[in-house]
């Protein structure tokens, strides 16, 4: 993984110091079993991109991308960015694999409507330390939830009612993530799913990379 993201790198100026910083936010999350278990080339997400490889792309772009936005005058965090970027789509269990989904009684439910609130679910349960501060937490999980922007994510206002595949985990879910849960889903609410853009640059700037990598994905695309 560390040559494939080097080689990524050598197609930009970007300097030893910079990859060092990349790799010290990045390799803590990535180093985890749960994660580890989604770089498997079975658990595929875009065509035959792993979603552990998927996210590890976008996290290579969402990095280039700060600093494109930073040079341009934005101020922008890019360890919050990195943070977003690495969580965004830890969603349960592999879509295409429909035996091991929980079955949808409703449209808005399926994959690409609830995966994000899997994932914010799944990081709060697997990366306790990056929640501990509650500004940035809250851009945390606001960042995962509207990263499919301009495609909607569903409502939350009773967990039950969404038919996630990892509904057991909210045991170990606070009361305060769960209130944030549901105050960022619902915002630009129409019907039951919420348009909402992410509240901070930086998970835009995530929003904006999953674009990228997802198509180079979907269409194999080779890189130049
Ligand atoms: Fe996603
Ligand atoms: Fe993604």
């Amino acid at each position: 993984m560390r040559e494939y993201i080097l080689s990524e790198f050598s197609k930009y100026k970007i300097s030893e110091e910079k990859i060092d910083y990349f790799f010290s936010v990045v390799s803590p999350i990535f180093m985890h079993p749960e994660f580890q278990k989604r770089v498997d080339s079975k658990f595929l997400h875009h065509g035959k991109t792993s979603l552990g490889m998927h996210i590890i792309n976008n996290s290579i772009l969402t990095y280039i991308l700060c600093f494109k936005f930073i040079s341009l005058g934005y101020d922008i965090d890019i360890d919050l960015a990195l943070k977003i970027s690495m969580l965004h789509d830890l969603y349960e269990v592999c879509y295409k694999d429909k035996e091991s989904c929980v079955k949808k009684s409703k449209v808005i439910n399926l994959h690409g409507f609830v995966h994000p609130i899997e994932a914010v679910i799944n990081s709060f349960c697997w990366y306790t330390d990056i929640f501990k501060d509650e500004d940035e937490y809250y851009k945390i999980i606001d960042g995962i939830i509207h990263h499919m922007w301009p495609f909607p994510v569903r409502c939350v206002n009773d967990f039950l009612d969404t038919e996630i595949n990892n509904y057991g985990k909210l045991v170990f879910i606070s009361d305060k993530v769960k209130s944030f849960i549901v105050e960022s889903s619902n915002r630009f609410k129409i019907f039951n799913v919420s348009f909402g853009k992410c509240i901070c640059s930086e998970g835009n700037i995530v929003s904006l990379a999953d674009k990228i990598v997802s198509l180079k994905e979907i269409f194999n695309f080779k890189n130049p």
